[in-house]
């Protein structure tokens, strides 16, 4: 009979919480919630009351809090939200020194205990992390992978949807580029259902919404004084399920490049094929000259930050051309 699979998470925090009771739910496999020993009771606690909760729910999988990384071996999945959250006022990247010590010490725990894990990474400033989970764990790139784009697109989505008037089902919209002021929302691949929102709303109005989509995250921190939880930890599920169960979900998320879009090792929000191969396809979509002209200065900024981190070395040189260089 074949095994439950294996959910590790590293952060028992906001985000952490709600991915267990996600992946519980929808009986992705036993989950594991670990935190730093100080927290361990906090782990413990959670994962008992969710596990309670499975029994007036009815699901059919174990819960567990650790602080000891043991416990995280031969994970299938590894979701990690160590680190800080921003408070009101930081931007993502105010967070890079710190939380940049805290992956680089998840990374090395994970190493030797889940060789084989698809590992994605929430913890900000996103693009920065996910590139030195992949740098210090050595995994193969297409195993090492960053959610953001599908929160990103979701709160562009939820808001074109108020706005045109329809159901937030029918909408489907990319953002791409790095997770920050420079994300790149792309409403010419908007629709409803298969309808351009080009045709439902005007441009002043799909420009503001736009807007309000890259100020999303500081605006759920503004009214709750911390990140928000509830989206980004369904959007990590997504990724998680399509990869268990080979769902081949063409979503974006921060994917490792090797000279697509013009860029050269280094991570960004792209659209991606993930399924049982992980990240198994980076599409490449065309974009028109100020969607690649903002792609490229998001770009940039990721590239600096990762420089910032002093883990860059050559990262993000492009692939035999100027990154900076707009498409036609
Ligand atoms: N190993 C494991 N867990 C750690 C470590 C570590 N080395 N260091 C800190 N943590 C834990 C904290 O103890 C805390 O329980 O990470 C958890 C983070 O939880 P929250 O503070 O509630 O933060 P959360 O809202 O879940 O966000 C986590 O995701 O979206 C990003 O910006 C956000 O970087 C932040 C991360």
């Amino acid at each position: 009979m074949a095994r439950r699979k294996k959910i590790a998470l590293v952060g028992a925090g906001n985000i952490g919480s709600e991915l267990a009771a996600l992946a519980a739910a929808q009986e992705l496999g036993d989950v594991w919630l670990f935190d730093i020993p100080e927290k361990l009771g906090v782990a413990q606690g959670k994962a008992l009351d969710l596990e309670q909760q499975s029994a007036v729910l009815g699901f059919d999988v174990q819960v567990r809090g650790t602080a000891d990384w043991d416990d995280l071996a031969g994970a299938d999945v590894v979701i990690v939200t160590a680190g800080l959250p921003r408070k009101p006022g930081m931007s993502r990247d105010d967070l890079l020194s710190v939380n940049l010590k805290i992956i680089r010490s998840v990374a090395e725990s994970l190493r030797p205990r889940c060789p084989g894990a698809f590992v994605i990474v929430i913890s900000n400033p996103l693009d920065a992390m996910v590139h030195a989970m992949k740098e210090v764990t050595g995994f193969a790139p297409e195993r090492v992978v960053g959610m953001a784009g599908i929160l990103d697109s979701a709160r562009l989505q939820l808001f074109l949807a108020r706005a045109a008037g329809v159901s937030v089902k029918d909408v489907r919209a990319m953002v791409l580029g790095g997770h920050g002021d420079t994300m790149v929302p792309v409403p010419s691949y908007a629709t409803v259902n298969g309808v351009p929102v080009q045709q439902l709303l005007a441009a002043d109005v799909i420009a503001a919404i736009a807007q309000r989509t890259r100020n999303g995250g500081a605006e759920v921190l503004k009214l709750m004084g911390t990140s928000a939880y509830y989206a980004p930890a369904a959007a990590a599920i997504m990724m998680a399920r399509a990869y268990l169960r080979d769902e081949k979900r063409l979503v974006p998320c921060a994917a490792y490049l090797r000279g697509e879009y013009g860029y050269q090792d280094m991570y960004l929000g792209v659209p991606a094929i993930i399924g049982a191969g992980g990240v198994e396809k980076i599409v490449e979509i065309a974009l028109d000259a100020s969607e690649r002209r903002m792609l490229d200065e998001s770009a940039k900024a990721v590239r600096e930050l990762i420089a910032a981190s002093s883990l860059g070395k050559a990262a993000g040189n492009p692939a035999g051309k100027p990154a900076a260089k707009p498409a036609e």
